[in-house]
């Protein structure tokens, strides 16, 4: 569509004259005026000065299909993309889309959601506005040892989607959760069915919340939870920072049998040479949290010297001593 070329050219920076985007879409001046009104209609601010063109200058933080296709400018085609205003969870759309036969590359976006799902059987506070709610369905060919892969590097390409558009240093808490000065900004449930014969995926979900713009949170999670807008001091822009993340995300099934991810993901740990209380069914004990391995399990040693290996399944760990806290919604 017209008024999409032009965005996604306009995007790129600078002026670019009527005479250029007509030649170059094969259109007349005028039309390329009209297109123009159109996107400054939607909110879209575009200066034009005689002689030089049309430059963009601000975008409006909507969840629209064309604007998250330029976003994603030469990737789009890896993904389609369904947005929703209002959805009970992105997760629970996108396993069902999966169970449906839906490809590879589907992802599932909601301006806010209704029962949105964290780890642990929690919820995930979702209001509208303010939040990435982001499900997107791969089907990758790995054994389900390496599952939990999928989490850190869907973790890792989140925080350098961050830290590329706003200058922070995020860190992940083992293994899902996203943190900045301290407090939780972005949680990630990722969820799987299952070939039981070949003992492989068939599908795996990865769901990604992210508190993106300020605003009030309930209670109960008021003090460990932040927004990225406030702990990075920047504006967020939704669809922006959704293209920087599925950018990341479209190599990821090369990425996890590499492990090439993996050095990034230590290296964000916030976890690594604490000492943890581990909270797992067969009971709580406090260790050091010493390292990660080949398949995303934390090593903790604990005070008798032992080393144990906690899968992410049904455990949750806590920093013991600190200003980390654990930040679960
Ligand atoms: C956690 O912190 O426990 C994980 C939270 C994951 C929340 C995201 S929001 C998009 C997707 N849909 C859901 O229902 N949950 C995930």
């Amino acid at each position: 569509m017209l008024k999409e070329d032009i965005l996604t050219c306009l995007r790129q920076g600078g002026y670019v004259s009527g005479e250029q985007l007509a030649r170059r879409f094969a259109v007349s001046r005028n039309a390329v005026w009209k297109a123009v009104m159109h996107l400054r209609k939607e909110g879209y601010a575009i200066d034009s000065v005689t002689n030089r063109g049309y430059c963009l200058t601000a975008a409006p933080d909507i969840l629209q299909i064309a604007e998250l296709q330029s976003c994603l400018g030469a990737q789009a085609g890896l993904y389609e993309i369904f947005v929703y205003d209002r959805i009970d969870s992105t997760n629970r759309e996108a396993m069902e889309r999966a169970a449906a036969g839906a490809a590879a590359g589907t992802v599932i976006l909601a301006d806010t959601q209704t029962a949105g799902r964290g780890r642990l059987g929690r919820s995930f506070y979702s209001p509208p506005g303010t939040g990435i709610y982001m499900s997107v369905i791969l089907r990758p060919d790995l054994p389900l040892s390496q599952l939990p892969l999928i989490t850190a590097c869907a973790g890792t390409a989140v925080a350098a989607a961050v830290d590329r558009l706003y200058g922070t240093d995020t860190g992940i808490k083992w293994v899902n959760d996203l943190y900045l000065g301290g407090k939780k900004f972005c949680g990630i449930l990722s969820q799987a069915s299952i070939d039981m014969e070949r003992g492989t995926p068939e599908a795996v979900i990865i769901g990604i919340g992210i508190n993106a713009a300020k605003g009030a949170f309930p209670d109960e999670i008021a003090e460990i939870a932040v927004s990225l807008e406030e702990a990075a001091g920047k504006r967020v822009r939704r669809a922006q920072l959704i293209g920087e993340i599925l950018k990341n995300c479209a190599d990821m099934e090369a990425q996890i049998r590499s492990r090439s991810f993996l050095a990034a993901y230590k290296r964000r740990s916030v976890l690594l040479g604490k000492e943890i209380t581990v909270h797992a069914p067969d009971g709580i004990y406090t260790a050091v949290a010493t390292d990660i391995d080949e398949n995303a399990a934390l090593l903790v040693t604990t005070a008798d010297g032992s080393v144990k290996r906690v899968d992410s399944g049904e455990v949750s760990v806590r920093i013991f001593k600190g200003v980390e806290q654990n930040g679960e919604k």
